[in-house]
């Protein structure tokens, strides 16, 4: 069956949406690990159970790469083991979720039918021995893994230990086998309705592209290829992959008892597909945060926490994270003492209910030995133990004070990943990283105003009196008035370089940027350029220098203030407006046309807060310290949380009473974690 035509059941509707999870009588924060008993003799499992009680763990997530051991042989199910191993998590007291196995196919099905192998856009084939090797549009793999998934949810559905559901691991490879060739034919057809249409959509007079119809249009991720149809290909990629995973959540809802969640783990900033799409129709966003270099960059990271946030805009599960390295880049630093902890409270703080560590003990073979892991081979502890045994007991005291709150914020940031995949199949200067760009954005409004949602372009603004879009490079005609009707209603709308340039074909406005928010700007680009070298900007917020991007902007309407300029020796550039703003109904549009450096957009996010009445939590903090508030069900919660070496004052807001935490005497010790309760 293909991607496209399944209807999704729909998500759970959320009976304390406060929580990521709909078990009230549950604890609301879960802490646990990744175990996986089948690579264990069975006489070890109570021990290992006993050793991560003891930790302070009360959950574990089980089974999602164990396909060949429940399933043999085609068709011969063995789920004895795992009934045991459920059992076993129960009887001490665990809350468990289950993985279905299908990102890791057995031998005996990829052999029978080869056809559904995932095949690269060279055209080579996979075959066994990793994981992920399985078509995305296969349908004879959809109808095993379908059946797996049926399987497990008959057997465990309503089983008492179960609180959730993850389907699948960190999906996103597209495949280029037959299948999935003619699943974008069919994907191209419900798009554009008539090959007319995509030509028209895709201007393939250029070049000589036409198509006479859909079956002619081949299937590239990359290369010298239409633009539109390299975003399309995104598009296909989304619906496909959200296709596989309501193949499984379909066949699954109506066996598992109604309160467990289904959630599908993600990765960092994949942009294999689009992310608020595929979460639509399942309950709760999961995803596996890792520190690849063991060097964090707490407001980055904090960004991915945020973005997670925003897929169900509703707390989350860390489904997977780091017991102090990974073990998949050239050189696998391991965290420093008390950063494993520290990044465990950063994820509560932007809003996850969960935090499970990957793993408890690596096999004794498989390509992952080196990983981190909270046992050694030997089944004793590794030194990082005490450490996560720390942050587990902090966390589970904690969780009547956390339960049904989530995270604040006053600004708005929107993430749009067609205009992420637009820029990057266009980039025109090659620095110029859409991500990197949007984190840069993101540091400065986050630090500033200690909190901040990030958003799809489709959602409610109105609870954001700032809510900034740094890249909109692809807009819709409907997502510009919905931004139009935010700005009229009193919301402050702050477009960066590039907005408003492209459609959802990604071909270009007819008018020039910000296209169809431009009469609302009263304003335009007349002229964007890639730099080489920096370019001065002169502004109410002082000097400033852009980098790798700049436009000469103009204004068009009367009342459109310029707010900056460009300063010598900028060329084309010299005393061009690269900043414009215009007060329209209740609200206000600024248009920032170049990336600036650092210090002026935090003068500029500076700025706007103030305008905006927005004040800090903790005025004046050290750039170390993190400070955060979840609120709701009554409460009010402030966590500070020091990324530093050294301790730093710190001086909670009046009335603030320390709940737990390393913060004594106006100070926060190194690495420390503080929770403060700010009462109603
Ligand atoms: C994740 C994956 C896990 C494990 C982990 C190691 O991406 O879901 O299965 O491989 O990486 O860092």
């Amino acid at each position: 069956m293909l991607a496209t035509i399944i209807t999704p059941l729909a998500a759970q509707v959320p009976q304390h949406p406060g929580r990521a999870t709909n078990f009230a009588e549950r604890p609301a924060i879960a802490v646990g690990v990744a175990w996986y008993p089948e690579h264990w003799p069975e006489a070890r499992w109570d021990t290992d159970l006993k050793m991560m009680r003891a930790a302070g763990f009360n959950t574990v997530r089980l089974a999602e790469f164990a396909w060949s051991r429940m399933e043999p042989a085609e068709g011969r199910f063995d789920f004895a083991w795992l009934d045991r191993a459920i059992a076993a998590a129960q009887r001490h007291g665990f809350m468990v979720v289950l993985g279905t196995p299908t990102a890791a196919p057995p031998a005996w099905l990829t052999q029978a039918y080869p056809d559904t192998l995932r095949v690269d856009e060279n055209g080579t084939r996979a075959g066994h021995g990793g994981r992920r090797h399985f078509s995305f549009a296969s349908a004879r793999y959809r109808v095993f893994a379908r059946r797996i998934a049926q399987e497990m949810a008959k057997r465990y559905g309503h089983h008492a230990a179960i609180v959730g559901w993850q389907i699948d691991n960190e999906v996103g490879p597209p495949s280029f086998d037959p299948e999935s060739v003619a699943a974008w034919h069919k994907f191209l057809k419900q798009r554009y309705g008539t090959i007319e249409t995509l030509n028209e959509r895709w201007a393939t007079q250029y070049w000589s592209q036409h198509y006479d119809d859909f079956d002619s249009v081949p299937l590239h991720a990359t290369g010298q290829q239409n633009p539109g149809l390299l975003l399309d290909f995104k598009h296909f990629t989304s619906a496909t992959w959200t296709g596989y995973v309501q193949d499984q959540a379909r066949v699954m809802r109506p066996l598992i008892d109604s309160r467990a969640f289904i959630t599908t783990n993600t990765m960092f900033w994949n942009s294999g597909f689009d992310h608020f799409q595929m979460h639509r129709d399942l309950d709760i966003a999961s995803w596996d945060n890792y520190i690849p270099d063991g060097r964090p960059d707490w407001v980055a990271n904090g960004a991915n926490h945020d973005l997670v946030r925003g897929y169900k805009r509703r707390n989350f599960w860390l489904m997977e994270t780091q017991p102090g390295r990974v073990d998949w880049v050239p050189v696998n630093r391991a965290l420093d003492p008390g950063q494993v902890r520290e990044m465990a409270w950063q994820a509560v703080s932007h809003g996850a209910d969960a935090v499970l560590y990957w793993q408890w003990r690596s096999a004794m073979n498989g390509q992952e030995t080196f990983h981190g892991a909270i046992l050694g081979q030997d089944g004793q502890p590794n030194p990082i133990l005490p450490e996560i045994a720390q942050t587990a007991k902090g966390m589970t005291a904690a969780a009547t004070l956390l339960a049904d709150t989530q995270p604040t914020a006053k600004v708005g940031m929107l993430f749009s990943y067609d205009s992420r995949w637009a820029i990057d199949i266009q980039r025109h200067n090659k620095d110029f990283d859409p991500v990197k760009s949007f984190v840069a954005t993101y540091r400065p409004f986050r630090v500033a105003s200690q909190g901040v949602h990030i958003l799809s372009v489709d959602d409610a603004l109105s609870a954001y009196p700032i809510v900034v879009a740094p890249n909109l490079n692809v807009i819709t005609q409907a997502q510009a008035d919905r931004l139009a009707a935010y700005v009229r209603g009193g919301g402050h709308l702050l477009l960066g370089p590039r907005s408003g340039m492209k459609d959802d074909a990604n071909a270009l406005w007819p008018q020039r940027q910000p296209g169809p928010l431009g009469d609302l700007l009263g304003g335009r680009v007349s002229q964007f350029y890639a730099l080489d070298e920096t370019v001065g900007v002169k502004g109410g917020f002082g000097t400033a220098t852009a980098s790798l991007w700049a436009e000469a902007l103009e204004p068009t309407a009367p009342d459109t203030q310029v707010l900056a300029t460009y300063s010598e020796p900028g060329g084309w550039l010299d005393g061009k407006p690269a900043l414009l703003s215009r007060a329209v109904g209740k609200g206000r549009i600024s248009y920032l046309g170049a990336w600036l450096d650092d210090a002026a957009m935090r003068r500029i996010a500076d700025d706007l807060l103030a305008q905006a009445k927005i004040a800090p939590l903790v005025p004046s903090a050290h750039p170390d310290l993190e400070i955060s508030e979840r609120a709701g069900g009554g409460k009010r919660v402030l966590i500070v949380i020091n990324h530093g070496k050294e301790p730093r004052p710190l001086t909670p807001p009046s009335g603030a009473r320390l709940a737990q935490g390393d913060w004594a005497n106006g100070t926060m010790a190194a690495h420390g974690v503080a929770l403060f309760n700010l009462g109603k």
